[in-house]
């Protein structure tokens, strides 16, 4: 058998077992979507192929679609051919596709609960799964009510024997308040403990290296606060546009698509405390801390940017506009774009601000964390030595080169001194040669495993949107957001907020 994944948020001490799901099905709610094609079904097969899935497995697909077991077969086996990480293989395929189901039906539909009650106990004799069921929600989050109210009316939300698990996607709301509600609509039905908020950057392999990094190490951790640390700036840049998800992005934006998560998120690891352990009330603990601590500077005027993109150029091709996007209302206000200054009030952090910046149709895709830190205190340098000397940083590069940067000043060969900037790289590729997972794969391994750390709690989403919602209710009050070509980086306001601080954005 392969050696399972290692995720290193576990005890170490079964670092080296594989982690094999036990007996258990998936239902998929949503199977006709871009993110069950692209994503949830090619890790269901990827975790199959590295033998992580018990053999009984079984995934049901639940659509408004008229489709026998061997069309939903056929759906996955495209979005399998298409989308899957590791080789197809017809072995591994024929026995996970024995255990698909289909089952017809309109979310409200009491009789479509009914056979997918039926189904999952005739697959808990056929094939074994033990009454053990992860219900995935891949549907819009006002759907969620009445598909939980059903597993609920159907008995299919509890049972005495065995799990009973709920997966939702993000958004988690569009505010505080609407995030309260959905969550109640959730707790109403499933204990705190049985629901899976997916946020997928927290299982990207070099997200999680922000915890190796900064706790297994000596050498950053005494550095890693206001006496030395100038500012960090957290970007998540992509160059595609937002491509036929007309429908879900226009009025949600850049700031609820991927700040009030994945930044934030993100940000939490780089600045939390260490926690006692990597146990998922710990480690959750430690980031709602943090996150409890961030404020907004007083001026939301001059700490925050926004900009929708317009026509340019992306991939030596010329791209239209946000607004000229099929489905985007010409008067649309949604921003492709946003930039945000934030501040941490604690004893670590106070002075120290943390730049968060997302946008769509940028130079190019780069997710990166930099660390900035502060000049030396004093230079036994004529100034002309270290014109060329900028900040030491250190970057961590979430993707796509997923590795760790530290700039530093060295003197230039020669007979004059010269000291310039220059980078010392450490890259996955050149270390290891095990490529990392895909993110859906472990977090779907680590649902069915029961295993919670890498999701938020329903308080860190709260938590999250208290800090972004003074500022989308700014935002709503100015109107348009500020036009910026595609292929650039952004609009101008986001280069002034940070010059207005005397610092500039990275040119990842
Ligand atoms: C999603 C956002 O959460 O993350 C998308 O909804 C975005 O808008 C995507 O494109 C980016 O994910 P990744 O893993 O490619 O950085």
């Amino acid at each position: 058998m392969s050696e399972g994944p290692v995720n290193p948020l576990r005890d170490p001490r079964d670092r080296r077992l594989p982690r094999i799901a036990g007996p258990c099905s998936m239902v998929l709610f949503g199977v006709t979507g871009d993110l069950s094609r692209k994503k949830i079904m090619p890790a269901v097969y990827d975790l199959a192929n590295r033998g992580l899935l018990p053999p009984g497995f079984s995934l049901v697909g639940f659509a408004r679609r008229e489709w026998e077991d061997q069309d939903f077969a056929q759906i996955v086996r495209d979005a399998v051919k298409e989308f899957a990480r590791t080789e197809f293989r017809q072995e591994v395929w024929d026995q996970l596709a024995d255990g698909f189901r289909f089952v017809p039906g309109e979310f409200d539909d009491d009789v479509a609960f009914d056979l997918l009650r039926s189904t999952l106990q005739q697959l808990d004799q056929e094939r074994g799964t033990g009454g053990n069921h992860a219900f995935y929600l891949a549907i819009p989050p006002g759907l969620f009510g009445s598909v939980v109210s059903q597993l609920q009316e159907h008995g299919l939300a509890e049972s005495d024997t065995a799990w009973r698990r709920v997966v939702v996607e993000k958004p988690f709301g569009h505010d505080l308040e609407s995030a309260r509600e959905l969550n109640d609509v959730l707790a109403g039905v499933f204990p705190s403990g049985s629901v899976f908020r997916i946020d997928h950057y927290l299982g990207k392999e070099t997200v999680q290296n922000v915890l190796a990094m900064r706790f297994a190490n000596t050498m950053f951790e005494p550095l890693w606060n206001s006496h030395f640390v100038d500012h960090v700036q957290i970007t998540m840049a992509e160059d595609i546009g937002i491509g036929g998800r007309a429908g879900y992005y226009d009025g949600i934006g850049a700031a609820r698509d991927v700040i009030q998560n994945h930044l934030l998120q993100l940000m939490a690891l780089v600045a939390m405390e260490e926690p006692r352990s990597f146990d998922a009330d710990s480690l959750r603990r430690e980031k709602e801390k943090l996150l409890a601590s961030v404020v907004l500077p007083r001026s939301l005027a001059r700490s925050t940017a926004r900009g929708q993109y317009a026509a340019g150029w992306a991939g030596g091709e010329k791209v239209q506009g946000f607004l000229e996007e099929e489905g985007i209302a010409q008067d649309s206000t949604t921003e492709t774009y946003a930039a945000v200054t934030l501040h941490v009030e604690n004893r670590r952090w106070a002075g120290v601000p943390f730049y968060l910046r997302a946008g769509k149709r940028l130079g190019r895709r780069v997710t990166e964390v930099a660390v900035v830190f502060k000049p030396a205190p004093h230079l036994p340098f004529s100034d002309h030595s270290t014109e060329e000397l900028t900040q030491n940083a250190l970057v961590i590069r979430v993707q796509p080169d997923e590795g760790l940067t530290v700039r530093f000043g060295s003197k230039v060969p020669g007979t004059s001194m010269e000291i310039r900037d220059v980078s010392m790289d450490f890259a996955y590729g050149g270390s290891f040669t095990e490529s990392s997972p895909e993110a859906y794969e472990r977090l779907i391994l680590d649902v069915l495993l029961g295993d919670p750390p890498l999701f938020p709690r329903h308080e860190e989403v709260e938590l999250s949107w208290k800090i972004l919602d003074p500022v989308l209710e700014h935002w709503a009050r100015k109107g348009a957001p500020e036009p910026y070509e595609s292929g650039t980086w952004g609009p101008p306001s986001a280069d002034e907020m940070l010059a207005r601080e005397g610092r500039s954005w990275r040119r990842p």
